[in-house]
């Protein structure tokens, strides 16, 4: 998994209660959201259009697949503990295919995962996610060029990070803490890759379709992928110390300090 692979698991179905009703109606989602957002830690929910009814049966989902999740890596990667945060979970009850976003939001496209308004300093990014579609249908993902193949293509184009506007933008409170150099890279690296048409038609990629009732994991940040279909699926996100790794040296943030010769923390 660190060394760029999706982790799949086709036996591993989370099971919501409530196997069918409320839970799986694309009305659920705020349009504008297009997905709804868990916290573990407060237990608040974002991002849904629902009644107290369908609220309080969200929030047992999510918190049910959230405690499961947490588990699931800690008992895969119990080296992780020591540096793990578990961060947001979420649910996905649009379907992806036909949808359309602006070509930054468009994760149809290639890219690796960073957040605009979380920096993470180069912790790492590592999610689960489950597709749980009651009709069966799968999850379809692009997986694309290991994370150095990337790098070596736009890297050149990127430019030189700028400390003053990650200090402006942390001051405003439009960035969660100071965006770092890593941060700067990874973001333009996410929309170069978007923006580059030409790019996003020539490169090679492997389509996988993940079933209904399957789960998988990767880090997000180095594994290039596009969700190009499916609907219902739930994800939760960690985020993990560069140092809590097996092999620091796979991380996108060691990766892209030895090709760029420079400190980028
Ligand atoms: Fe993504």
């Amino acid at each position: 998994m660190e060394q760029g692979k999706v982790l799949y698991f086709p036996n591993l179905a989370f099971i919501p209660e409530e196997k069918c009703g409320v839970l799986f109606s694309s009305r659920l989602a705020d349009r504008k959201a297009k997905n709804i957002s868990f916290n573990p830690a407060t237990g608040l929910l974002k991002g849904a259009l629902a009644g107290d009814h369908e609220r309080s049966r969200l929030h047992k989902m999510m918190d049910a697949f959230a405690a499961a999740a947490l588990q699931i890596i800690l008992d895969l990667c119990p080296r992780y503990a020591s540096g793990l945060e578990h961060a947001r979970a979420s649910y996905r009850p649009l379907e992806i295919a036909g949808r359309e976003y602006t070509r930054l939001k468009d994760d149809k496209l290639l890219h690796v995962d960073a957040f605009p308004s979380t920096p993470t300093r180069g912790r790492r990014i590592l999610r689960l996610f489950s597709n749980i579609n009651p009709s069966g249908r799968p999850r379809i993902w692009h997986i694309g060029e290991p994370f150095e193949s990337l790098a070596e293509k736009f890297l050149p184009s990127l430019g030189r990070p700028i400390s003053s506007a990650a200090y402006l933008l942390a001051a405003v409170g439009a960035t969660r803490g100071r965006r770092s150099a890593y941060d700067q890279l990874m973001l333009r690296l996410h929309n170069s890759a978007k923006r580059d048409a030409v790019y996003q038609a020539n490169t090679p990629y492997e389509e996988f379709a993940f079933p209904a009732g399957s789960s998988w994991i990767c880090f997000t940040d180095q594994v290039l992928h596009a969700a190009v279909a499916g609907q219902y699926a739930l994800e939760q996100t960690f985020y993990v110390d560069v140092e809590a790794m097996a092999g620091p040296k796979n991380s996108p943030l060691r990766i892209l300090e030895r090709m760029t010769k420079r400190s980028l923390s």
